[in-house]
């Protein structure tokens, strides 16, 4: 029987309610699919340091890299909390960023979709979405502001200031890029690349990497595209696009607001992709303020189960078993209470009977 190992990582917050439901569809795939699947936990996150003394601790970092993916939930504690902790070992700085550096995870995959069954919990017109969206936004995940040197002190003035660097080499930009060019071809063969050429020579880097490579790709449509302008039409018209691609930060901030274009965080899953190894994530935080309260909606959560599928074990089929069960569920006109319902009109069942139902969706 084949096997794959998969380290699971609950996190913070609704984390280890969000997993617990992942692993419910993971154990029902695993019985229609033959598949075995071994589950290792370990601690990761903001209460892994109050328990273990480190956010990423050493034996989380042996289970990590002995297994085929790692499951990660949402990390992050209340500001109050975080400010207990030094700031280096911060979940963010201390767990996350040095998860994505160890396995080099630098293309990040994050669906915004929105299927007719989800359409109601769009904010925007129905007019302006009708038949639903349907973006990959591909943000490079371990380069740029995030990774960049940095400094802070004090002027000679006695002012305190800081300093932060935005670096890529052609070979980081060209990496990311491909990949955009090759999951656009898979899809509808539209790729956006965004950018910031009129401000930042990074930008001016990365225009000339793009127009490189699209030599190589004249079955892909190209469009360029300055991330404030990308931001805008987002919101005034995101039908028109099906692949986009960005450097880390642009990315980090867009894909939020494709988040809020489809009603919620809570309907972003991910996948950061590594060449020998990746890991998969909601894009959102730990939501601290409705941890354990069972009222949390674990799509992202089950979404990047059904990317783990596709993307580590080349289970195709079965992944898109799974998003077709999560839209039957909502398309039966059910929801958790965290997500929109702005006419009252729809049904709301906790956490645990979401995953219930996506599981039971699976077996029919
Ligand atoms: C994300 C998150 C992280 C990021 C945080 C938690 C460090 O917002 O995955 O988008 O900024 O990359
Ligand atoms: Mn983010």
């Amino acid at each position: 029987m084949p096997k794959h190992t998969i380290a699971v990582l609950e996190g913070d917050g609704i984390g280890p309610e969000l997993i617990r439901e992942a692993v419910k569809v993971l154990r029902a795939i695993e019985s229609r699919s033959g598949v075995h699947f071994d589950l290792q936990y370990a601690p990761f996150g903001g209460r892994a340091y109050f328990d273990t003394g480190a956010s990423f601790p050493e034996e989380t970092k042996a289970v990590c890299d002995a297994c085929d993916a790692i499951l990660k939930g949402p990390i992050g504690l209340s500001l109050e909390d975080s400010r207990k902790i030094p700031v280096e070992e911060q979940p963010e700085r201390g767990a996350l960023l040095p998860l994505r550096q160890r396995y080099h995870t630098y293309a990040n995959f994050r669906p915004v979709y929105l299927p007719p069954e989800l359409i109601h919990f769009s904010p925007l017109r129905p007019d302006r979405i009708q038949g639903g969206i349907d973006i990959i936004m591909i943000r490079e995940l371990v380069g740029g502001l995030y990774f960049g040197e940095k400094e802070h002190g004090e002027t000679q003035e006695g002012l305190r200031y800081v300093k932060e660097t935005l670096e890529y080499d052609e070979s980081e930009i060209r990496n990311i890029v491909q990949v955009a060019f090759e999951e656009a071809r898979k899809r509808r063969s539209i790729l956006h690349s965004v950018h910031k050429s009129n401000v930042l020579m990074s930008s001016v880097l990365w225009n000339d990497i793009v127009f490189e490579l699209a030599q190589h790709y004249p079955d892909v449509q190209l469009k360029h595209i300055i991330v404030d302008a990308a931001a805008a039409a987002l919101v005034l018209n995101p039908q028109q696009f099906d692949v986009m691609v960005m450097e880390n930060m642009f990315g980090d901030i867009l894909s939020d607001l494709g988040g809020g274009i489809l009603g919620s965080l809570g309907l972003m899953p991910s996948a950061c992709v590594g060449i020998q190894k990746s890991y998969y994530e909601p894009s959102h935080g730990s939501a601290p303020d409705i941890a354990g309260k069972g009222i949390a909606n674990p799509y992202s959560m089950i979404g990047s189960v059904a990317l783990m599928l596709e993307k580590s074990f080349g289970m195709e089929e079965e992944s898109r078993q799974i998003w077709n069960a999560m839209r039957q569920v909502f398309g039966a006109g059910f929801t958790t209470s965290d997500l929109r319902d702005p006419e009252g009109k729809l049904k709301i069942i906790s956490t645990s009977d979401f995953g219930d139902r996506v599981v039971s969706a699976l077996q029919s």
